[in-house]
C-alpha cells in the first residue's frame, strides 16, 4: 500500500451562526487557502494495527493504543474501521498538520477528521462517498461541540457553498458572480461549545425573544441567498451588518470583534459582521475587489491578528466547476 496523502479545505459561516441551530437556514462556503491535511505512510516494520500519529501542530506524538478511546483520532479510526469492516490496520504513520487557526470559527476541527478519514479510506483504497464522510466527520463533531447544527462538517467534505439546514438534505449551490471577502482574526481562541451552550442558556430563560431574533437572522438569510445568486453586493454587505447586529443582540460578539466590524465599514467595506461561534475568532467584511488591501491594512491596524483576502467561487480541491 502506497502513502496516501488527503486534504480538506476551511469553511466561513457568511450568514446564520447560532439560529442554525434552531432550525434556521445558515449559508457557509470553504475557503480553499487554508486547509488540514492528513498523510499516512506504511510502516514496512511494523506489526497489524500498530500506529503511529504526529500531529506537530497540537503537539501530539503518540501510539494510536496509548490516546484514550473517546480522543476524537482514537474515535475516528474506530468508526471508519467498523465502516469499513476490516479486522485491523495495516501498520503505518500518520501524520495531521494544518494551516486552518484553532477555536476561530474556520472550521479546523471538521477539516481535520475529513483529512484523516479520507487519508486512511484512501490507504486502504476504500471509496468513502461525500455524503458517508460528511456523517463519520459529524460524529466527532459531536466530541468537540456537544450539539453541532452539521454545517461545519457539511461545507468541509462537500467542498462547495452551502445553504444548510439541520436535519434536511444537503443543499450545495454555485457562485455564479464571485466575490472577495476578507477575514480578519481577532486572535482570541473561543470555543464553540462555550457560546452554544450560553446561548442555549438563554433561549431557555426567555425563548419569545430569542425565538423572534432567529427568526430575523433566517430571514436575513434567506435574503442573502438572493443577493448572492443575483450579485447584489451592496444588499449583501448590508445584510452582513444586520445580522451582527443580531448576534449582538444574542451576547455572542465582543469588542474585538465589533471593533473590527467597524473598522471595516470605515475603511469603505459594503458590510461585516462576526462569523462562526463569536466572542473571539473570525470577522468577515464583504469588499469591492479594489479595495481589498486598503480594508486588510486597516484592520491589521485595529488589532487583526491575521488577515485573508479570499475570491468566493465554486471551486472545489480538484478543480473549477
Ligand atoms: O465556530 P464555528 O465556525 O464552528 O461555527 C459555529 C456555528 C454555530 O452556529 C454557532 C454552531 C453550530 O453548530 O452551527
Amino acid at each position: 500500500m502506497p502513502a496516501f496523502t488527503a486534504r480538506a479545505p476551511g469553511k466561513i459561516i457568511l450568514v446564520g451562526e447560532h439560529a442554525v441551530v434552531y432550525g434556521q437556514p445558515a449559508i457557509a462556503v470553504p475557503i480553499f487557502s487554508v486547509y488540514a491535511q492528513a498523510t499516512i505512510i506504511p510502516d514496512f516494520s511494523g506489526k497489524p494495527g500498530e500506529i503511529h500519529i504526529s500531529a506537530p501542530d497540537i503537539d501530539l506524538e503518540a501510539s494510536l493504543s496509548d490516546l484514550p478511546s473517546t480522543h476524537p483520532i482514537a474515535v475516528a479510526f474506530t468508526l471508519l474501521k467498523e465502516h469499513t469492516r476490516i479486522t485491523a490496520y495495516p501498520p503505518c504513520h500518520l501524520r495531521i498538520t494544518s494551516t486552518i487557526p484553532v477555536a476561530s470559527g474556520m472550521g479546523s476541527g471538521a477539516a481535520v477528521s475529513a483529512a484523516i478519514f479520507r487519508a486512511i479510506s484512501g490507504f486502504l483504497g476504500v471509496t468513502l462517498s461525500r455524503d458517508t464522510l460528511n456523517q463519520l466527520t459529524y460524529e466527532i463533531e459531536k466530541i468537540h461541540h456537544g450539539t453541532p447544527s452539521g454545517i461545519d462538517n457539511t461545507v468541509v467534505t462537500h467542498e462547495k457553498p452551502v445553504y444548510y439546514v439541520k436535519g434536511k438534505a444537503v443543499e450545495t449551490f454555485h457562485i455564479l458572480h464571485p466575490f472577495t471577502l476578507v477575514i480578519a482574526d481577532t486572535g482570541i481562541s473561543s470555543p464553540t461549545s462555550l457560546t452554544v451552550g450560553d446561548v442555549r442558556k438563554a433561549w431557555l430563560e426567555n425563548p419569545a425573544e430569542y425565538n423572534q431574533i432567529f427568526q430575523q437572522i433566517g430571514n436575513i438569510v434567506r435574503e442573502a441567498r438572493q443577493a448572492i445568486d443575483s450579485g447584489d453586493w451592496q444588499n449583501l454587505g448590508r445584510l452582513f451588518t444586520k445580522n451582527h447586529q443580531l448576534l449582538k443582540e444574542i451576547k455572542v460578539s465582543c469588542e474585538p470583534l465589533d471593533a473590527l466590524v467597524t473598522t471595516a465599514l470605515a475603511s469603505g467595506a459594503l458590510g461585516a459582521k462576526l462569523s462562526g461561534g463569536g466572542r473571539g475568532g473570525n470577522m468577515i467584511a464583504l469588499v469591492e475587489p479594489d479595495n481589498s488591501e486598503q480594508v486588510s491594512k486597516a484592520l491589521l491596524e485595529a488589532g487583526a491578528k491575521r488577515v485573508i483576502i479570499s475570491t468566493v467561487k465554486t471551486t472545489t480541491s480538484r478543480g473549477v466547476e
